[in-house]
């Protein structure tokens, strides 16, 4: 029997506290996470909102002043992690990673205002997380529609999704300088991603490095440039949020521009989809061609608030068939795709954070049923397992890391709103 009260899940997110930020889980992630401490935030919020606006204020300490906001802030030299700050060597202050992170900041800030109000702690992020989606555009919009590039598989925090197999197979890591892993000291390795997609993704590291970490080249020029559906849709959700924030604080000047981006992005999606699938999949930029996979980041279409009404009809098709012959959804990974591996890192695999924007966007659409589901299973999966990073979707044992910050957050946030999920989600985030 698995120990899963609310005071067990407080309990890991203080263990993995830092000292104002935490950890995603000892050992395997021993630093400051971006993405990670968006729903840490989350997860605070339900018993401690102070500390959850601080999660996020120590995030931006490691913002760059072209308004990019790293991956990892390293304020540490951790020998149990690699690649650490000195394989990075980005040369800034707190030391930090060269790639970024799925942009949830915004939506968790509204969040964390609508439930507390205190306009001084978001008159102070604003301009920074405002700053950083300026960089999205600036950077990472190649083709002016609103999607988002990624130059890293480590970027779209679905880091060995099997949407990145064929886009990576052009990446050179026949040069890459000799390395130690560390993270298969601490998960099983069938878990974890194979040793020549663990070469490329520090030969794409090599690269932006050997560039001196300009955003510019590696945008152009960079060996793995494709557009993903998971920052895409997030993104998108997170420039509405910041104008609501923008709105909310009469900041008329920045609302034509999130008005702007907002628009680009809700034309812009149809470019992602794949009507063979009838899902949006990630596009690779430089062969000009669709993942051709179902993933659980396709059905964030909902939390985007985008699709016609065919395409969401073609989604809920292949929402339906997973559903039936998959215990716990949503794996991260079509389970009918023959790249589907139920244990190894985002190639099979459900997550927690996922399923959560995924529920919330369901239930926003008016879809309930599908929302409630994704939530028991979350919350089965947890009680079953425990805290772990991620689950196998047919067996639901818990695969990564234990006592996952993420993981206790999600958990915090939903039995917060317990019975009334149907009625607050909406207005929670
Ligand atoms: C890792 O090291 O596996 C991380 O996911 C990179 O962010």
């Amino acid at each position: 029997m698995t120990d899963t009260t609310d005071k067990t899940a407080q309990k890991i997110l203080r263990a993995n506290d830092r000292g104002g930020y935490t950890v995603p889980t000892p050992g395997l992630y021993p630093y400051q996470w971006n993405w990670d401490s968006a729903f840490a935030a989350l997860g605070f919020a339900t018993f401690d909102l102070n500390r959850a606006w601080q999660e996020v204020e120590t995030l931006f300490q490691g913002q760059w002043t072209d308004g990019f906001l790293p991956h990892i802030v390293f304020r540490v030299d951790e020998p149990s992690y690699f690649p650490g700050p000195s394989i990075w060597r980005t040369g800034v202050t707190p030391p930090t990673s060269g790639i970024t992170q799925p942009p949830v900041v915004a939506t968790v800030v509204r969040a964390l205002f609508e439930q507390d109000n205190n306009r001084d702690r978001l008159e102070a992020l604003y301009p920074k997380i405002l700053a950083w989606h300026r960089w999205f555009a600036t950077y990472r919009d190649p083709l002016n529609n609103g999607l988002v590039m990624t130059s890293h598989p480590w970027e779209t925090g679905r880091d060995n999704s099997p949407e990145w197999d064929v886009p990576a197979r052009g990446v050179d890591s026949s040069k890459v300088e000799p390395y130690e892993r560390r993270d298969l000291g601490h998960v099983d390795s069938d878990m974890r991603p194979k040793k020549d997609d663990y070469d490329r993704y520090i030969a794409i590291l090599e690269f932006g490095r050997s560039v001196g970490w300009n955003h510019k080249t590696i945008a152009e020029k960079g060996p793995f440039r494709v557009l993903d559906v998971g920052l895409s849709f997030i993104l998108l959700r997170a420039n509405r949020d910041l104008l609501a924030l923008a709105e909310a604080l009469s900041r008329s000047d920045d609302v034509d521009f999130l008005r702007d981006r907002i628009e680009l992005a809700e034309y812009g999606v149809s470019y992602l989809w794949d009507e063979a699938i009838g899902a949006f999949c990630s596009r690779d930029l430089i062969a000009d061609k669709s993942s051709g996979m179902c993933t659980s980041t396709s059905f964030l279409a909902l939390y985007a608030d985008v699709g016609s009404v065919d395409q969401r009809a073609r989604l809920f098709e292949n929402f339906k068939r997973i559903a039936t012959t998959t215990r716990y959804m949503l794996p991260s990974t079509d389970p009918h795709h023959s790249a589907f591996d139920s244990k190894r890192y985002w190639r099979g695999p459900v997550w927690a954070v996922v399923n959560l924007m995924a529920a919330i966007g369901f239930y926003e659409q008016g879809y309930a049923l599908e929302a409630d589901r994704i939530r028991e299973d979350t919350l089965s999966l947890i009680k079953k397992a425990g805290f772990f990073e991620a689950f196998d979707p047919i067996s639901g044992e818990g695969t990564g890391g234990p006592d996952f910050t993420w993981t206790a957050a999600v958990w915090l946030y939903w039995s917060g709103l317990g019975q009334h999920f149907k009625d607050d989600i909406g207005e929670m985030v």
